[in-house]
């Protein structure tokens, strides 16, 4: 089994936790489990995708293990896994194995999933703090059954945990900042989400129908080695552009109409998240462009924020008056530009945030304030930049030549030490760079 990230990187995120419950009490410890697999139909399953944070703190791609860390037992990492099993092997694939587990995957201890149970009564037995995932429930079902077998067995000397934790804000503050090998994973996600978006454009045109742009992108994806999309891809031609997660993707594209690519491939685990909007014949229209040229003015206005000791509402505040004063210029706001500008009067034609953390997950963990204050940007973040204008048809008191236009422009951010780095910069984003990079 090959690792996403050297050894020694689980490792090091392992004890930084492991210091963690030693410091909250003297008997805590925590339980991580990985994903299982889901049901599609019948009996077929959806692609396995492992737990964000059970990867994070493992590399461990397969179905159905557990990880625990107890500082004060004798192994104090210890995973539990699916048995190898010949006649289940011949069906589902090959399987690490409990021999195995603990060299590949650095752990002081492998046991079968199978025994988790009886190991977690031990272990559950006299630990004061239980810290788990709370938004877990299979989990905490399995964990308070153990417990309750503790409780009623008082006599025995039997002792059940009297407090449990959500490990989850911890878990959300180590994966926020990005370490330098986690950052070159997430430049060749979004490496191969630049390739796909650049052949979208390319092949896109009247007749094309809108899934048949999204396999152009998975196709892409696939070739550099991302398995999988990052989330589902959004292709919508005109009016779909409207329709923020719009993953339909069944319509045919027309003449004249904007298609709104919002695609990103995931690499090892890591999350790209491009968003392009461009014409489907190859020119934008002047109603097009000029929205289209007041969206790029706001999202490059919010990138130029961008920098450690900054946060996401200075990048908010950027774009908001940069859409709130390109539409009272094109008359599609009315009223004192001041006053429009106070009362964050483009936000009925941009309902949804600004960006999001990315990594592992799309919308990645990290909590957007920080003891009541706005979360201030530090070296190794990445998030997104993604304002848009969405006018779909039938908007009250818009001039109809502005209906079912929708467009949003999304980059990936690093923030480095002296500013940022755009990952996805080199996607054609400017009128003049879309236009050409179509017709070539
Ligand atoms: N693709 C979802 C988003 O941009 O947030
Ligand atoms: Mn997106
Ligand atoms: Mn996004």
């Amino acid at each position: 089994m090959k690792l996403s990230l050297p050894l020694d990187e689980f490792k090091k995120r392992r004890a930084h936790i492991l210091k963690k419950l030693t410091k909250a009490s003297p008997n805590a410890m925590a339980v991580i489990p990985g994903a299982q697999l889901q049901t599609r139909s019948r009996d077929t399953e959806f692609p396995f995708r492992q737990d964000s944070d059970f990867f994070y703190l493992t590399g461990f791609d397969e179905p159905n293990a557990l990880l625990v860390l107890a500082p004060n037992a004798d192994d104090p990492v210890q995973i539990y896994c699916q048995p190898t099993s010949p006649s289940e092997e011949v069906w589902h694939g090959r399987r690490l194995g409990v021999d195995n587990a603990a060299d590949a995957l650095g752990v002081d201890f492998a046991a079968s999933i199978e025994d988790a149970d009886d190991y977690l009564f031990a272990l559950l037995d006299g630990a004061e703090q239980v810290f788990y995932p709370h938004d877990k429930p299979e989990l905490a079902a399995q964990l308070s059954m153990i417990a309750d077998e503790l409780r009623a067995a008082p006599k025995k000397g039997h002792q059940a945990p009297t407090a449990w934790v959500d490990i989850n804000p911890w878990l959300a503050d180590m994966r926020i900042i990005k370490s330098a090998a986690e950052l070159d994973l997430m430049r060749q996600a979004a490496a191969i989400s630049v390739a796909a978006h650049k052949r979208a454009m390319r092949f896109a045109k009247p007749g094309k129908f809108e899934y048949q742009v999204a396999a152009e992108i998975h196709h892409e994806f696939a070739m550099h080695g991302a398995l999988s999309a990052a989330y589902g891809t959004i292709c919508g031609g005109g009016e779909n552009a409207c329709i923020l997660h719009y993953t339909e993707n069944k319509s045919e594209l027309r003449d004249g109409d904007l298609l709104l690519i919002d695609a990103g491939a995931e690499f090892a685990g890591y999350a790209g998240d491009i968003t392009r909007t461009f014409p489907v014949n190859g020119r934008f229209s002047a109603e097009q462009k000029a929205l289209y040229n007041v969206v790029l003015a706001a999202q490059e206005a919010a990138l130029a924020t961008l920098k450690p000791g900054s946060d996401m509402a200075k990048a908010f505040e950027a774009a908001g008056d940069v859409l709130t004063t390109g539409l009272h210029e094109l008359g599609i706001l009315q009223g004192d530009a001041r006053d429009l500008m106070e009362n964050h009067a483009f936000r009925p034609f941009m309902i949804h945030g600004l960006g999001h953390w990315l990594g592992l997950d799309v919308h990645d963990v990290g909590t957007y304030t920080q003891a009541g204050k706005k979360r201030k940007f530090e070296p190794g973040m990445v998030l997104t930049i993604e304002p848009g204008i969405y006018i779909p048809t039938g908007t009250e008191g818009v001039d109809s030549k502005w209906h079912g236009i929708g467009i949003r422009i999304e980059d990936d951010v690093i923030i480095t030490e002296t500013g940022h780095e755009n990952m996805t910069a080199k996607v054609p984003k400017t009128v003049e760079e879309i236009e050409q990079w179509m017709a070539g």
